[in-house]
């Protein structure tokens, strides 16, 4: 058995080691394809592999029908958008995330770059404090449950959405404000931390009524999909609010446009590193790599998302 750990964003050199191990324990060999430029090298790459780690990496069905042989394709994180789920299930293979590995990693960025957009982007001026401040966090599953608490131990006054998520108490065991709608939440958020996946139904879901219903000098913080925002509609919030802020982790279609109209309004980073840390690169890998070794040995398939 071969497995294929595939990242055109590589692991951490520790993480690829433990992932390397895992393999070797469980009997199985292990090949390693980073930074490559093309899906040829990838369609190559997986031509004898039974078992496939990526991360953002995206799996089609291209890449699937040059993969006769494989069985299991493990997301390394959480948002699996970028698994082609019908090709996958079509061919019979299992298809897996590892939820929460890297949950932490990216909620303490969601932190940091509200902070940032409070202190001008760290450029001298006065700036604020995001202590006191609203903070709604829209989706309530791993990432936005630690903002929450990070929020609150910042000392913000924490409220959240998910349609997901109708218990009451669910929030109120964690302290939360529960947000009867999406609008109640971004009507009421100084800062709004985005943890939506990419799906038919989000996608594009957020823009320009949302944004102007922001209050004033409100901040939205993405470090879940940019697919999930109107970019049309949040140039044209932007340009008539002139009080409202755009930070985000995944490189905006229009990132160049954005950048030279809103100036400091607007920050992206130039490629997504909210899992980028020793950590969450050793939690995920290895985690996708056990899941991995239970499948082929005993038929677990507890991540499995094409079921
Ligand atoms: C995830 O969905 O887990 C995050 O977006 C991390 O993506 P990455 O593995 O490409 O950094």
């Amino acid at each position: 058995m071969k497995i294929l750990v595939a990242t055109e964003k590589p692991f951490s050199r520790q993480a690829t080691d433990g992932i390397a191990a895992i393999a070797r324990e469980a009997g199985y060999d292990c090949a390693l394809l980073e930074k490559y430029a093309s899906v040829d090298e990838l369609k190559a790459a997986v031509a004898d592999a039974d078992a496939l780690i990526v991360r953002s990496d995206k799996v089609t069905a291209e890449v699937i029908a040059s993969a006769p042989k494989l069985k299991i394709v493990v997301r390394a994180g959480a948002g699996y958008d970028n698994l082609d789920l019908a090709a996958c299930t079509a061919r019979g293979i299992v298809a897996m995330n590892t939820p929460g590995q890297n949950s932490n990693a990216v909620a303490e960025l969601a932190i940091a770059m509200m902070i940032f957009m409070a202190r001008n982007q760290f450029t001298p001026g006065t700036g604020s404090e995001i202590s006191g401040k609203r903070l709604g966090i829209h989706a309530y599953g791993n990432v936005g449950r630690i903002v929450a608490r990070y929020g609150k131990a910042l000392g913000m006054e924490v409220a959240a959405y998910d349609p997901f998520v109708t218990d009451p108490a669910v929030f109120e065991r964690d302290g939360v404000k529960m947000a009867a709608s999406v609008e109640e939440l971004y009507r009421n958020s100084d800062y709004l931390s985005l943890h939506i996946p990419a799906t038919p139904e989000t996608k594009g879901s957020i823009g320009y009524d949302l944004l102007t219903s922001m209050p004033q000098g409100a901040t939205l913080v993405n470090t879940a999909r940019k697919e999930v925002i109107d970019e049309a509609g949040l140039a044209r919030a932007l340009a008539e609010r002139t009080d409202l802020k755009y930070i985000t982790d995944i490189l905006p279609d229009t990132a160049a446009q954005l950048s030279e109209q809103f100036g400091k309004r607007f920050f992206t980073t130039p490629k997504k590193m909210g899992a980028e840390t020793a950590e969450a690169n050793v939690n995920a890998g290895l985690a996708a790599a056990r899941q991995i070794v239970a499948f082929l040995k005993e038929g677990v398939t507890k991540f499995q998302v094409n079921k």
